[in-house]
């Protein structure tokens, strides 16, 4: 198959132009970079977070699309039409005299199969982090699982510098093509048409015209999609996980009793011993009284200890022992804003670490995760200081 499609060696002449590559691979071809550049600059940039989640998704909306196309598409993007065969060989000559592909040569075929493999675990990696870890986004529910799906922490930066290393090496090859072959790949790429000997042109029938609308209209309505802020792939699911508890009498006396001077801190947030020892002594909690009736008392303490987060399987769970009942004084709170300068906790708008929702807007439920931080408010105050 793959040999017949070689139509001639670079230097020949009596060529011609077909259409080989429609404005459906081009638009995602140019989608999928702009996509994954823009998420992948973003990532480590707090105040951007959103960016990078939102741009995170659209990339791995494209690689599903592209993947249809791969079936669905023109003769040339289809991925059994691919020319996987050859590769050493293209690859060994590669500043030599190349063989002439129509459609994408051994080099790009492996580099496109690779690359949407690495896009879809990049994406797939992305999204069970965000929910085991932050309990945002689709996979949320796994938040109470968390050792089950912990990757470790950078099993999603290692697929996408895989992506990017390989992005790297097409790119490079397409600059090769370019200015040392004198080839047409990355023209083609920009205007669809390549040098053949006879006409190979395709174009679209009314069934791929039908479905690359439809890709059209998908891309966009996600993309307004994920600006709603309640959108299910990617909200910090303010999705209360002690609605479903059984006794959800101790789950609202708890929110109205231990919510009334400060916020209702989420239980996992600190270990069965500290909750032990704060509820044994309400009398003197923190300078306040905070004692409560004893039937009221018991059902509470119960509620902490069931989602303590030495019980309960979350990030938490990681933390290293502390005899610290106060949560801003165990050594993962501390390390957690070691980057903040202390003065900010005393500003009014703060006034004391204690206020975990000034900074972080869903703290109520226990969320945490980047794009529920605050930055903005925190640079205006940061400047202040
Ligand atoms: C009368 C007011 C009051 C009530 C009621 C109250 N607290 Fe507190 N709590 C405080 C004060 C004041 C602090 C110290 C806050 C600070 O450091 O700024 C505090 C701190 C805490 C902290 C530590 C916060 C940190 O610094 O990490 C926890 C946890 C906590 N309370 C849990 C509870 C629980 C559980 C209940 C219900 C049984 C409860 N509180 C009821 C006043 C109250
Ligand atoms: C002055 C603002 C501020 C206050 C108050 C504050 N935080 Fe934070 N918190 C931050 C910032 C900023 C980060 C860093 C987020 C990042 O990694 O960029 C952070 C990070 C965290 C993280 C780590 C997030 C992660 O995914 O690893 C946790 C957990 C956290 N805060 C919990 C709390 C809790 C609980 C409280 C209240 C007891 C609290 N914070 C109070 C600003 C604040």
């Amino acid at each position: 198959m793959g040999d017949r499609r070689l139509i001639f060696q670079t230097m020949e002449s009596g060529v011609i132009k077909s259409y080989i590559w429609t404005f459906i691979n081009r638009f995602l071809h140019y989608f999928l970079i702009l996509t994954f550049a823009l998420s992948y600059l973003s990532a480590d940039i707090d105040t951007l977070f959103l960016v990078h989640i939102v741009c995170g998704v659209l990339f791995g909306a494209g690689v599903i699309l592209r993947v249809i196309w791969g079936f669905i598409g023109t003769k040339h993007s289809r991925f059994w039409d691919f020319n996987y065969r050859g590769i050493l060989e293209y690859l060994t000559s590669i500043l030599g005299n190349k063989k002439h592909y129509i459609g994408h040569n051994p080099a790009s075929s492996v580099a496109i199969i690779l690359m949407l493999g690495f896009g879809f675990l990049v994406v797939f990696s992305g999204l069970l982090q965000y929910g085991a870890e932050q309990n945002s986004g689709i996979f949320a529910p796994l938040f109470f699982t968390y050792s089950y799906f912990y990757m470790g922490d950078d099993l999603h930066e290692f697929f996408a510098n895989c992506l990017l290393f390989i992005v790297a090496i097409h790119f490079c090859g397409s600059l090769i093509d370019k200015f040392w072959s004198k080839g047409d790949a990355i023209d083609s790429m920009l205007n669809g048409y390549k040098r053949t000997q006879k006409d190979e042109s395709v174009s679209l029938n009314p069934a791929q015209k039908a479905i690359f609308a439809f890709f059209l209209l998908f891309l966009f309505a996600l993309f307004l999609y994920l600006l709603y802020p309640k959108n299910i792939l990617l909200r910090s699911s303010a999705q209360d996980f002690f609605t479903q508890d059984s006794n959800k009498t101790a789950f609202g006396e708890y929110k109205q009793e231990c919510g009334s001077c400060h916020i209702a801190y989420a239980p996992f947030l600190l270990p069965k011993s500290a909750w032990d020892s704060m509820m044994s002594d309400l009398e003197n909690h923190f300078g306040d009284d905070a004692s409560l009736e004893e039937e009221t008392h018991a059902r509470i303490a119960a509620f902490l200890e069931k989602y303590a987060s030495d019980v309960v399987d979350t990030k938490f769970t990681q933390q290293k022992e502390s005899q610290q009942i106060a949560i801003t004084k165990t050594p993962y709170w501390e390390i957690a804003h070691r980057k903040l300068n202390p003065k900010i906790f005393t500003t009014k708008a703060i006034k004391s670490k204690a206020n975990c929702q000034t900074c972080h807007k869903d703290a109520e439920s226990g969320i945490f995760a980047k794009n529920a931080v605050e930055y903005f408010k925190l640079k205006s105050l940061r400047e202040n200081l």
